[in-house]
């Protein structure tokens, strides 16, 4: 047998030094510098305009399905493919979300689904979103797969918490769909102790991504994007009382 993880620290105690000093001197603990410069490096490393910080990769694809349905991507009920081989916390939030979850074969080579399992299943069921997971640091072939969502105006995102640094000729695992995500739980390659990411390139995802993640508030937003929101919001309230008045 060969342990998935050896040992969580890298520089044992060098790292619970530190720690325990962060701990020991920080106002708080959580959402606040130390969070707003990893997220700026995440993206740098990860090659993605915005990193959004969660606390585990399974709230991260919850928080990532929750968005795209508040964004109307997604309503009730529709066809969400996934990876046969995967994570329980890939399909729960599917199903938690009131999502039809279509499972998707997977090639025994690479232990991912290919261009050819996908083909042959979308040809009986039609999907809105695929959230391919990169398993265990492999994939399929990514570029030839987007190609496929692109075409049948499939919405491609990936779970890649077991492929945080893996890289195809074409790219980096979870720059090729609208989002993705990463775990940083102990057993990862690198840990925050308990810990998720999500990476995207777009602007208004990246926004109701920090919306889901403050439980519906705007307090992560920069102040610019909270008073337009709420200048909005005003507006669709007031439409809505004068329609209300005028019925
Ligand atoms: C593919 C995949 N997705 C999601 C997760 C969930 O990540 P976390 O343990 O940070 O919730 C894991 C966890 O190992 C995983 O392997």
């Amino acid at each position: 047998m060969i342990p998935l993880m050896k040992n969580a620290f890298y520089n044992e105690k060098e790292t619970k030094d530190a720690l325990s000093k962060f701990i020991l001197e920080t106002p708080r603990l959580s959402m606040d510098q130390k969070c707003f410069e990893f997220e700026d490096k995440f993206a740098r490393f990860q090659e993605r305009k915005y990193a959004i910080l969660f606390n585990s990769g399974g709230s991260a694809n919850l928080a990532l399905l929750q968005s795209l349905k508040n964004l109307r991507y997604l309503k009730n009920g529709d066809n969400v493919g996934f990876s046969a081989l995967t994570w329980s916390t890939n399909v729960m939030p599917i199903i938690q979300l009131g999502l039809k979850p279509i499972p998707l074969d997977c090639e025994l080579r690479t232990l991912n689904i290919s261009s050819n399992t996908f083909e042959k299943r979308i040809n009986s069921v039609e999907l809105k979103v695929l959230f391919i997971t990169n398993t265990l640091g492999f994939a399929g072939d990514l570029d030839k797969i987007r190609e496929i969502c692109g075409e049948r105006k499939i919405i491609l995102i990936e779970d890649n918490c077991e492929s945080l640094g893996s890289e195809l000729p074409t790219g980096k695992t979870g720059n090729f769909g609208l989002a993705s995500t990463f775990s940083f739980y102990i057993a990862h390659h690198m840990s925050t102790i308990e810990g998720g990411m999500i990476c995207t390139d777009d602007h208004e995802l990246s926004q109701m991504l920090r919306i889901v993640r403050a439980n519906g508030w705007d307090r992560n937003l920069q102040p610019d994007q909270q008073s337009l929101l709420r200048k909005n919001t005003i507006l669709i309230v007031s439409l809505m009382q004068n329609t209300l008045f005028m019925t």
